[in-house]
């Protein structure tokens, strides 16, 4: 099959109910608590992508047995100390920072080396940001070129607990800071600007020594050393982030009505529903539910008649750290300037995402004003492409891939979009989705 997509034909209106696949955070998160468990523990409806089998490929060189099949993955935990680390260990975090950055917190307590490496993408993002706090336990890091993978980390037995204040709203950064203050003696205290919370919600679903002080502009947590975890049997919801790639189709073109079920719609997560809703789309939430902390529900989006611009709060940024890519094609057709400040994070994705979201809107004849934090968007609500596409050396990002199929199937134009296995990281059904709303009514 060719790798790339061609797009010549806009979508036309659709009605549907659709599922999207697991929470990708949810099941890298699930895979290594459930490795450190006692027991066996079941995950349903596990994200089968790339970055998640990563994971389970690394807890399996670390000793753990894993069952898998289709949706369906059973850990056998052998153990908060249960790891077997053998010499010369090379851990593969492939596409995931999340993987990459997480993990590095269980390893503290590592004897021997061990050497973490990713591919193209991931070798170009910010490790330091993790190895910093990590390294104040007691851990110590070697880095490539300062900042980067590949790098060797070997763990202490004398960790002490730290004080770290996480300033950029790195859920990533936060996770790694409470699993190495899982792993370490005393109380650790984390100050944490707020970013998605699952990594504390399972914390403290698994009756971990972890609490929670709940600040207006920050976090406050308190971590002690864990002595055991449960294990964790878990049903994993649908992803708000590969949701979002249908609410904004439904937002972007006339006509159009869908629902899709049983989504993670987390308050931390929903920064995307709160900003489409203030530029004027209609977005309810059915059958909500709690599901071991986490909020889910069936969204229901309808295509608006008009949409308007947005001065974005910056506190929202981090509810939507994954989406603005979407969110800018929203502001693209809307009537009249939209503003996104203090977005300097957006560049330390799998790609940097401002310039590409600034790339995408100007190859589509959208005026912009960006810098290296903020983008200013210039809508336009008859906006109708052309001319020829082309999306390529995108560091095969997946968020520029889908974003670029939903800007294709809604503003016209001929275009032709590479690497369409760049989806294998978080959604492999994507196209199939797609398809499927294209066989409409
Ligand atoms: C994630 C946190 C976010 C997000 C990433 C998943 C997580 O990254 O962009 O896709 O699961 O913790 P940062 O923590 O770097 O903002």
């Amino acid at each position: 099959m060719s790798n790339k997509v061609i797009i010549k034909k806009k979508i036309t209106k659709f009605k549907k109910v659709i599922k999207v696949s697991g929470d990708k955070s949810l099941s890298i998160r699930w895979v290594l608590f459930s490795s450190l468990g006692s027991g066996i523990s079941k995950a349903k409806n596990l994200l089968i992508s790339e970055d998640v089998l990563a994971a389970i490929e690394i807890i399996k060189k670390l000793g753990i047995k894993v069952k898998l099949r289709n949706n369906i993955c059973e850990i056998y935990g052998k153990g908060v100390n249960g790891y077997i680390y053998k010499k010369n260990l090379k851990l593969n975090a492939k596409n995931s920072g999340t993987l990459g950055r997480l993990l590095l917190g269980l390893l503290i307590d590592s004897p021997y080396p061990i050497k973490i490496i990713g591919d193209e993408s991931l070798s170009q993002r910010d490790f330091k940001r993790v190895s910093d706090p990590l390294s104040r336990f007691g851990a110590n890091f070697k880095l490539s070129r300062k900042k980067y993978l590949p790098l060797t980390i070997t763990g202490s037995n004398k960790l002490k607990p730290i004080n770290y204040f996480e300033k950029k709203g790195s859920a990533q950064c936060k996770s790694a800071a409470i699993f190495g203050g899982l792993k370490t003696n005393g109380t650790t205290i984390i100050k944490a600007k707020k970013s998605r919370n699952h990594t504390e919600l399972l914390c403290k679903y698994l009756n971990l020594p972890i609490k929670v002080l709940k600040k207006k502009n920050y976090d406050l947590i308190k971590v002690n050393k864990m002595k055991n975890i449960k294990k964790l049997n878990y049903n994993i919801p649908s992803d708000i982030s590969s949701s979002a790639f249908f609410l904004v189709l439904t937002a972007l073109n006339r006509s159009c009505e869908l629902i899709i079920k049983n989504v993670n719609v987390n308050p931390s997560r929903i920064g995307i529903i709160t900003i489409l809703r203030k530029m004027g789309v209609k977005i309810i939430f059915k059958n909500q539910k709690i599901y071991k902390g986490e909020k889910i529900a069936d969204i229901k989006i309808v295509s608006p008649k008009f949409l308007k611009p947005i001065n974005c709060p910056p506190k929202l940024n981090t509810g939507a750290i994954d989406e603005f890519l979407l969110i800018f094609l929203v502001a693209a057709k809307a009537k009249g300037v939209s503003y996104f400040k203090d977005l300097a994070e957006l560049n330390h994705k799998e790609s940097p995402r401002l310039k590409w979201g600034e790339k995408i809107l100007n190859k589509i004849g959208i005026k912009t004003i960006t810098n290296s934090n903020s983008i200013k968007i210039f809508g336009n609500p008859k906006i109708q492409c052309k001319n020829k596409i082309i999306i390529k050396n995108y560091f095969k990002d997946h968020r520029v891939f889908m974003t670029s199929i939903i800007a294709a199937l809604s503003f016209g134009g001929e275009w032709i979009i590479h690497d369409r296995d760049s989806i294998n990281t978080s959604f492999p059904n994507f196209l199939k989705i797609i398809h499927n709303l294209k066989k409409n009514v």
